[in-house]
């Protein structure tokens, strides 16, 4: 089994170790225009010294209706993936790998951001939000109903996510990562209980799963280099709505139609369901989907310490980690973690090596 700080190679993409980082939605384009801004630079630059292998930027948006707040980054134009390619440029310099997550939010768009300080729900198309889409006019709890996308409007999502992973790929990006999870578009379409179509894209599992096989597909041909990652919820955990099984099913298709990689996380698009929260508490999913579809997969969730992480990899349950809420607290996670795995680095930043434990 390979080690937390062992290489990893996908494609042509080498990542230096395997405690990579998740999207994180800062909510942080004032200008309202998704152009990520100093801000994200920081952020993801940060992570990138820090000594992570692969640094996610955060769910940006494919069109300006699929980001979740107004406030979300896009890729839907030049400006945009300008300014990415700065950010892109500094985390290569640090040694770390790129990768963006392609996202449409889908009924879960035009929202406040998750901050609890501004407001919460649904911004009004009078205070700059707008109508959002789903797989069918069913509204997640305590947002405005969506409509339901039409043919055309099926096509202009794919369409927007190829555009979006060419415009990814030219500022320099190295990995795409699909959002099909947390309830958004990709995971309405996925889950029996936000899809209720009658058409070619709901009903049967494969007809759930065609949107999300389409953008694989799509983002496929841009690129034999690049890895395309697929982000699933591997579980509803509610009745009658996805789960793991489904999930290892659809991962093997997207695996087919030219994804290389998957990061398990879970739950978000259903209100009121219990969630059994603690230490490592979506690995058991990640391992399901990894022996079930004899995919590779990554971990996340409450990963926090070093060791925790080490023996994720070391036993075999994920090929990787991502970690969130412990690298916002500590970007030079990675850094430590070798210190206190007794891991000799050769990519600290040399403006910190005076900072080196001894
Ligand atoms: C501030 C914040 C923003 C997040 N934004 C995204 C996002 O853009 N896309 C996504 O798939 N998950 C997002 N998540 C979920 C994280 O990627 C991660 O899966 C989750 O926080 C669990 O990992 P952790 O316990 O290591 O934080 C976000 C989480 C936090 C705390």
């Amino acid at each position: 089994m390979p080690d937390l700080f062992d290489p990893l190679t996908l494609r042509s993409v080498t990542f230096r170790n395997r405690i990579w980082v998740p999207a994180l939605c800062q909510y942080s384009v004032t200008e309202r225009d998704g152009v990520p801004t100093d801000w994200h630079l920081v952020h993801l630059g940060a992570m990138a010294s820090g000594g992570a292998g692969l640094v996610i930027a955060e769910a940006t948006g494919v069109s300006p209706e699929g980001r979740i707040s107004p406030h979300d980054t896009g890729i839907w134009n030049s400006s945009q993936a300008d300014a990415w390619r700065r950010i892109v440029d500094f985390v290569h310099s640090q040694g770390a790998a790129a990768g963006i997550q392609l996202a449409h939010a889908g009924r879960k768009a035009s929202v406040y951001p998750e901050w609890g300080t501004d407001g919460n729900g649904t911004i009004s198309e009078a205070e700059g939000g707008w109508q959002t889409v789903s797989a069918s006019a069913l509204p997640f709890t305590g947002y405005s109903a969506p409509i339901a996308l039409d043919a055309a409007g099926i096509e202009k999502v794919v369409t927007d996510f190829e555009a979006a992973g060419r415009r990814a790929l030219a500022a320099g990006f190295d990995v795409l990562e699909v959002h099909a999870a947390h309830g958004y578009l990709v995971h309405q379409f996925l889950s029996p209980l936000s899809n209720q179509r009658s058409d070619e894209y709901g009903g049967s599992l494969e007809n759930r799963a065609r949107l999300l096989l389409r953008i694989v597909s799509a983002l496929r041909a841009l690129s034999d280099e690049v890895p395309v990652l697929v982000r699933f919820s591997a579980t509803d955990y509610a009745e009658g709505g996805w789960d793991e099984a489904q999930t290892a099913i659809v991962a093997g298709w997207a695996a087919s139609a030219g994804a290389d990689f998957f990061d398990i996380s879970s739950g978000g698009n259903v209100t009121g369901v219990t969630i059994p929260v603690g230490p490592g508490y979506q690995v058991h999913l990640a391992s399901y989907v990894h022996e079930n579809a004899d995919v590779d997969v990554a971990a996340v969730g409450l990963i926090t310490t070093a060791q925790q992480a080490s023996d994720i990899v070391t036993s075999g349950r994920a090929s990787a980690v991502l970690l969130g809420r412990e690298m916002m607290r500590d970007p030079h996670f990675a850094l430590r973690a070798a210190h206190e795995l007794g891991v000799e680095l050769d990519y600290w930043p040399k403006q910190y090596l005076r900072a080196r434990w001894s």
